[in-house]
């Protein structure tokens, strides 16, 4: 039932203890850091006086654009020579942040990898294939390694090409795989395609599913497609990737692990700490990292704390799913997009307009982006092969700033419809 039973099913007391301890181990390590160094003289934050971890709501929040501001070693609260892993999550325009490990950090995150996979049911002798991507993603790495901790024999297949995907599933008879869910309907269309049928052709049972938001109804629709039984799986990169919450075997909510992350929900608006069970948005404080320790981050991501206890037997609280966000991040093909970065590109191109939009589509199971571009009225004389150029060189921009492929449309100047204020330039179609 178990990979860590002591830890996992610890009383309320005992984590709340373990906490505390690691709340002020990290603060003392947070306070190495040059970024934290500075922000604790100027909050006047002294570690030694946290006592309780009420305290906590005294220390000031880091959000994202903390972490650009001191991009990329700022944060770091370790020597340089004991750093052995970055990951880093968006595009190039300024908007990167980078997550550093050291080889503790690393060991402590396939540890968590590994016991969520192992409360999904998944054992030694499984064969697991990870669909997602490698590199500087952290879905990648980082089931990896909880995987082959986990015993599993783990095939590193990465995102993208299906057919392969699919030969991979039938010659090593996965059985479990870890696949973002809009990649899983579209998979599944693939194997329709070869006249094959996953619930016959392949040994699949688990899959491992997240990096998106999506609904119980998708899920049970991947259940339905794949005869697997599917798990949510929740985290983010700045709380090193996956592996912050999961769903157990109950499915109703994800249990997010309180020895390693001490989690807040509080009012985005207000600042204020909302009870279990109100909806806002989750904060996370690191409780056993190393390398880059982060206190009070503010994720974005908007869901609730339930407290009540879970019928598996686990002591951790459980989140629900992700109910969207309080910045205008949005995520296609597991890829997280700000807005900002696009408005960027576009407007780096002197023949682009001022006007565009961004429309997101779910076609056929196929996840689309679609980027309507107005063109400068002095250019759009009808020379198809200019504006063929023109869209092609956009769409690489675009790619190389997103790493997902758009569909750029070229349309006439002021032909889209005008946003009066704040444009509302993102039109998501998408079926959850
Ligand atoms: N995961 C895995 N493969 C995907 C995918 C997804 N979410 N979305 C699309 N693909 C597949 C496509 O089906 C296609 O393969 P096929 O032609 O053999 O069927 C291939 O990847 C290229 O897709 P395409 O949509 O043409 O390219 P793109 O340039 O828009 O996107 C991806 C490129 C899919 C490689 C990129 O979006 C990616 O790496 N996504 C995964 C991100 C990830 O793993 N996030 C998890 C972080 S924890
Ligand atoms: P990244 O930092 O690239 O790993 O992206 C993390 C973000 O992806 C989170 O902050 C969420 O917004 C989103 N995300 C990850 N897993 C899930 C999930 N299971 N459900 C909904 N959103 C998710
Ligand atoms: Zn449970």
């Amino acid at each position: 039932m178990f990979w860590e039973k002591e830890i996992e099913t610890a009383s309320r007391a005992e984590l709340r203890r373990l906490q505390l301890t690691r709340l002020k181990r990290t603060l003392k390590q947070a306070a190495q850091s040059p970024a934290y160094g500075k922000a604790f003289k100027t909050h006047r934050v002294f570690p030694d006086r946290i006592k309780s971890l009420d305290d906590i709501r005294r220390l000031p929040f880091t959000t994202k654009e903390d972490l650009r501001k001191h991009f990329p070693y700022g944060f770091v609260a370790v020597p340089r020579e004991k750093l052995v892993r970055v990951h880093s999550s968006s595009g190039t325009t300024g908007r990167a942040t980078a997550v550093f490990h050291t080889s503790k950090d690393l060991a402590a995150w396939a540890n968590l990898i590994a016991r969520c996979m192992y409360m999904a049911g998944v054992r030694r002798g499984d064969v697991f294939q990870n669909i997602v991507g490698y590199g500087l993603f952290t879905g990648g790495l980082g089931f990896h390694y909880g995987a082959e901790l986990l015993g599993a024999l783990t095939i590193p297949a990465g995102a993208g090409n299906s057919k392969r995907q699919i030969s991979l599933m039938r010659d090593f008879g996965t059985t479990v795989f870890h696949i973002i869910p809009s990649y899983a309907l579209h998979l599944w269309k693939v194997f329709g395609e070869m006249n094959l049928d996953p619930k016959k052709d392949t040994c699949l049972r688990i899959a491992l599913i997240g990096a998106e938001p999506h609904s119980d109804a998708t899920r049970q629709r991947i259940e339905e497609m794949y005869g697997v039984s599917a798990f949510n799986s929740y985290g983010l990169s700045e709380m090193n990737g996956p592996g912050v919450a999961f769903e157990c075997p109950e499915k109703s909510g994800m249990h997010f692990w309180e020895d390693d992350f001490y989690v807040e929900v509080i009012d985005s608006k207000t600042l204020k700490a909302l009870p279990d069970g109100e909806e806002g948005e989750l904060v996370y404080t690191t409780l056993n990292r190393e390398a880059m320790p982060l206190i009070r981050y503010r994720s974005k991501d908007l869901a609730a704390i339930f407290s009540e206890p879970c019928r598996c037997g686990r002591t951790h609280r459980r989140i629900s799913r992700i109910k969207g966000r309080s910045d205008d991040m949005f995520i296609l093909k597991g890829v997280n997009i700000f807005p900002l970065q696009i408005d960027t590109v576009l407007m780096n191109v002197a023949e682009v307009g001022t006007n565009y939009q961004v429309v997101l589509e779910r076609e056929n199971f196929e996840d689309r982006m679609i980027v309507k571009v107005e063109v400068r009225p002095e250019l759009f004389k009808g020379d198809l092969r200019q504006l063929d150029n023109l869209r092609r060189r956009v769409t690489e921009s675009l790619k190389s700033e997103l790493l997902v492929t758009p569909k750029v449309e070229l349309v006439e100047p002021d032909s889209l419809p005008k946003s009066e204020g704040k444009a509302v330039r993102v039109v998501d179609r998408r079926e959850m």
